[in-house]
């Protein structure tokens, strides 16, 4: 059976389970005027992307967590440590948090336990917002197992970044908006700047991680190596599914690199540092993976 195939019918199934557990958000927002886009290496319709992606995160969402750990070897958790470590959540009182994107949950549990551990605050809340129902899911599961389970702290929403839905995501409403490795799976990510833009309250952050280009001459190509060979494979033997992996691996070089994200993010209204590392954003591992940030003024 194809991916895609699967992926369909796998679908049918999660949206039942997903009606009954968390929150669809539809939007009446119109399309976008884009033709074409990537898909990794691939130029394919725009209006196409969106369900592909789906498919590529229905495939591999039962095993995304071990996935991530036997990819980066783990370094995927230090990566988010810093992330949200970086943005001190609770320091200045509780927060209302977006994390888009937010998958099974990785960014919005770091989010609570930090705000929990470092300054003993158990208002601040996180709204995980994602477009796959299956990824959710796994996050939901997982947050059963967690003290935020049945409290106001954490929710989980079906909802596309590009087109969040007005009357649940209101303008100026959250006080950080995170987005992990998910901008770049996007079809349009001036469209997600946009949302982000609109439903921070002013003077509140964005704040992405993503993988980015590594500027490290020597890291390069064995990161190159890496990538296109060991992660595929790694794809293959732990779950039987090469093509999601080698999407998400094309899917990163196809990111812009950190000077032109940073334009993208001052194009959608926020504020930057300087285009240099350590300002307007601040790479990690030479660049393998990269925190950029903004302010909405
Ligand atoms: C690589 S995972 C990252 C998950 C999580 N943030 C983390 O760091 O572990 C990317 C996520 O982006 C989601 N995604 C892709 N396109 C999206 C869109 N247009 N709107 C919302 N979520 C999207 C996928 O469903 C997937 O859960």
């Amino acid at each position: 059976m194809s991916l895609l195939c699967s992926g369909a019918i796998r679908q049918s199934a999660t949206r039942k389970w997903a009606s009954r557990t968390f929150i669809r958000c539809t939007s009446s927002y119109s399309d976008r005027d884009q033709k074409t886009t990537s898909f990794g290496f691939k130029t394919i319709p725009a209006h196409e992307k969106e369900s592909m992606v789906k498919n590529v995160f229905d495939s591999v969402a039962s095993n995304y967590d071990l996935m991530n750990d036997a990819m980066s070897l783990g370094v995927h958790r230090l990566w988010k440590d810093e992330f949200v470590s970086s943005l001190k959540p609770g320091r200045r009182g509780p927060m209302r948090c977006i994390d888009v994107a937010g998958g099974t949950g990785d960014i919005a549990l770091r989010l609570l336990d930090f705000a929990r551990e470092k300054y003993a605050d158990r208002e601040t809340s996180v709204e995980v917002v994602d477009i796959n129902a299956q990824m959710l899911k796994e996050g939901h599961r997982r947050f059963k197992q967690t003290m935020y389970h049945n409290t106001p702290q954490v929710s989980f929403h079906e909802a596309n970044a590009q087109e969040l839905p007005v009357e649940k995501f209101i303008d100026n409403s959250y006080d950080l908006y995170t987005i992990a490795f998910g901008i770049r799976n996007c079809t349009s990510i001036p469209d997600v700047l946009k949302e982000a833009y609109r439903v921070l309250k002013p003077g509140a952050t964005f704040a992405c991680l993503e993988f980015n280009k590594v500027t490290n001459p020597l890291l390069g190509p064995i990161y190159d190596q890496y990538s296109f060979s060991v992660i595929p494979l790694l794809g293959t033997l732990l779950t039987g599914d090469r093509a999601s992996y080698q999407y998400l691996v094309e899917s990163i070089r196809k990111f812009p690199s950190q000077p032109e994200f940073a334009q993208m993010i001052r194009d959608a209204g926020f504020v930057t540092g300087k285009d240099i590392d350590g300002a307007a954003w601040n790479n990690l591992w030479g660049g393998v993976a990269c925190i950029h940030t903004g302010v909405k003024v």
